[in-house]
């Protein structure tokens, strides 16, 4: 199961990747906005820090527009994975893009017979958004089970890659569910470590080592 950071700020990214934690990283337009930094440079530090896939959306909603926007962004670095929405464009311009030997992430996906068409445009990730149908009272997770069974009746290639997680209890279910990819917050993600059984016992196991007046070095 590989973790990516699904953030624009490289402090946070820093944080979590000096840990070993980051095998990628997605970006949309809010989470960009949010640093009130530029885009192309920001993506450009982020593929500098990260080994794996880094995750930059087109904002064009046109065809033509999401190809030039696509391969300008392709070409910051070798990692970059370009996003495009799941829209009708958006479904063609992953087609072309793919073809060309550059990433696709598919974002907004929010049924199984969208993720078919990311699929069958040849996407190297499509990503359901799992909290914001959670949101509505859907079942997020109801979705990534849908769509981790049919591509596995076709052997597609298309990486399913849990987005709009929320909890730590997401990202678990998704493994359950032998999703490929989650992309989280930070925040859950630090959120994993935390076991209040854990911080006891260690605290009892301090406590009696120092009873023995011993030191291991
Ligand atoms: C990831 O690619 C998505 O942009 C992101 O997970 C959306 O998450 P949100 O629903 O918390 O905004």
């Amino acid at each position: 199961m590989k973790f990516f950071v699904d953030t624009a700020d490289l402090d946070e990214i820093t944080k979590l990747n000096d840990v070993g934690l980051v095998d990628g990283v997605t970006t949309n337009p809010s989470l960009i906005a949010k640093t009130g930094r530029d885009f192309v440079s920001t993506v450009k530090e982020i593929c500098d820090l990260i080994d794996g896939p880094v995750s930059a959306e087109v904002t064009a909603t046109d065809y033509d527009g999401m190809i030039k926007e696509g391969r300008k962004l392709a070409k910051i670095a070798d990692n970059v994975t370009v996003k495009v929405p799941l829209t009708e464009n958006g479904i063609k311009a992953c087609k072309t893009l793919s073809d060309e030997g550059t990433m696709v992430n598919v974002t907004l996906c929010f049924s199984a017979a969208q993720a078919i068409l990311a699929a069958k445009a040849g996407a190297t990730f499509i990503s359901p958004f799992v909290g914001r149908l959670d949101d509505l009272s859907l079942d997020g997770l109801q979705l990534i089970e849908d769509i981790v069974n049919i591509y596995g009746n076709y052997e597609f290639d298309t990486q399913v890659l849990v987005a709009s997680v929320r909890s730590p209890l997401h990202i678990v279910e998704s493994g359950k569910l032998g999703a490929d990819v989650i992309t989280a917050p930070p925040k859950a993600i630090w959120q994993m470590f935390k076991h209040p059984l854990t911080d006891k016992g260690l605290e009892d196991f301090l406590a009696d080592w120092k009873k023995t007046g011993q030191s291991i070095l």
